[in-house]
């Protein structure tokens, strides 16, 4: 089974949204890793045939140009903003999904019945939509992605607005699908894929700029990534001359974790890097302390 994606572009008057995407995917969690405004949104709708772009979208032999209604029997979309019925119970708006994606109703029930169960919604069914929480709003849009058994789901943002306990649900769900589904979500939160992404695409100004399993790409930064205290009058100095991934207070010191091709100091360590450090190695400019830094 193979996702692939040729030559993918979509310009927005002179701008570029996606621009020369080619990937394929297989089954298993990829993570589309970027700054908000880095294309996510746009790359997935055009997967899923909501916008119009160039290049082209394949599932093994079927293109989903062409043969859209059997592409689209095998997909399964959670948008980023889903526009729901607030006047729907969960059941009923459930329903409906299940009719426009064309399920059988026997086989819709079971599925409306065994998801809730598995995302702890099943007391909900009869609830209106308005009437849930932000978490709740967004399991109901996983189930509604889900009901057809997709072979591949695209999910946008799904952990926005999830409490830690919903992210625990969500992550086993999304782990226990992984072997026979290509998942494709996307965050801005590297917390949120470091334990479940089988590989990571990292995606700026419309491009993917990385492709690759969790270590290898980590490897990219081995070596740049250090610790340090430092005296407290000497804090603001690192942070405007280096990528300070993080820093707290230690005794009379501030601890340092920097990101730097070269030593920032002679005291400092080498430590192992994570993707906190490989996403401000690359987004350094988009950090909130962007002015100040120097590349
Ligand atoms: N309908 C649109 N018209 C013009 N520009 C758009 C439109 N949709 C998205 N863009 C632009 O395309 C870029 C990518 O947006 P988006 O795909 O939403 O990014 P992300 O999901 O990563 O936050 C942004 O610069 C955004 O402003
Ligand atoms: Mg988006």
């Amino acid at each position: 089974m193979e996702l692939v994606l040729e030559n993918m572009n979509k310009k927005y008057k002179e701008c570029y949204a996606v621009k020369n995407v080619n990937v394929t995917l297989r089954p298993g969690i990829h993570a589309l890793l970027g700054a908000n405004g880095s294309g996510k949104t746009t790359l997935m709708r055009l997967i899923c045939g909501l916008l119009k772009g160039q290049g082209s979208v394949h599932f093994d032999d079927i293109d989903m140009n062409s043969e859209y209604e059997t592409f689209a029997s095998h997909l399964g979309y959670m948008p980023q903003h889903f526009g729901y019925y607030p006047h729907y119970t969960v059941k009923e708006f459930l329903e409906y999904m299940a009719i426009v994606k064309n399920l059988n109703s026997d086989y819709s029930q079971k599925r409306i019945q065994l998801l809730s169960e598995k995302l702890g919604l099943s007391d909900k069914l009869n609830q209106k939509m308005k009437t849930l929480s932000g978490g709740m709003l967004r399991r109901v849009g996983i189930i509604q992605s889900l009901l057809n058994e997709p072979d591949i789901l695209i999910l946008d943002e799904p952990t926005a607005g999830l409490d830690p306990k919903e992210r625990i649900i969500f992550r086993n769900l999304i782990a226990s699908l992984s072997t026979s589904t290509i998942v494709l979500l996307s965050t801005h939160i590297v917390s949120d894929i470091e334990s479940i992404a089988d590989d990571i695409l990292i995606m700026k100004e419309g491009e993917i700029i990385m492709h690759g399993a969790y270590d290898e790409l980590l490897k990219i930064i081995d070596g740049k990534v250090w610790e340090v205290n430092v005296p407290h009058q000497d804090a603001a100095l690192f942070m405007s001359k280096y990528r300070v991934v993080r820093s707290h207070h230690v005794a009379n010191q501030v601890n340092m974790r920097i990101v730097s091709d070269h030593q920032p100091h002679p005291d400092a360590l080498s430590v192992s890097p994570d993707l906190d450090d490989l996403y401000l190695y690359y987004f350094a400019e988009e950090m909130p302390y962007e002015t100040s830094h120097k590349k």
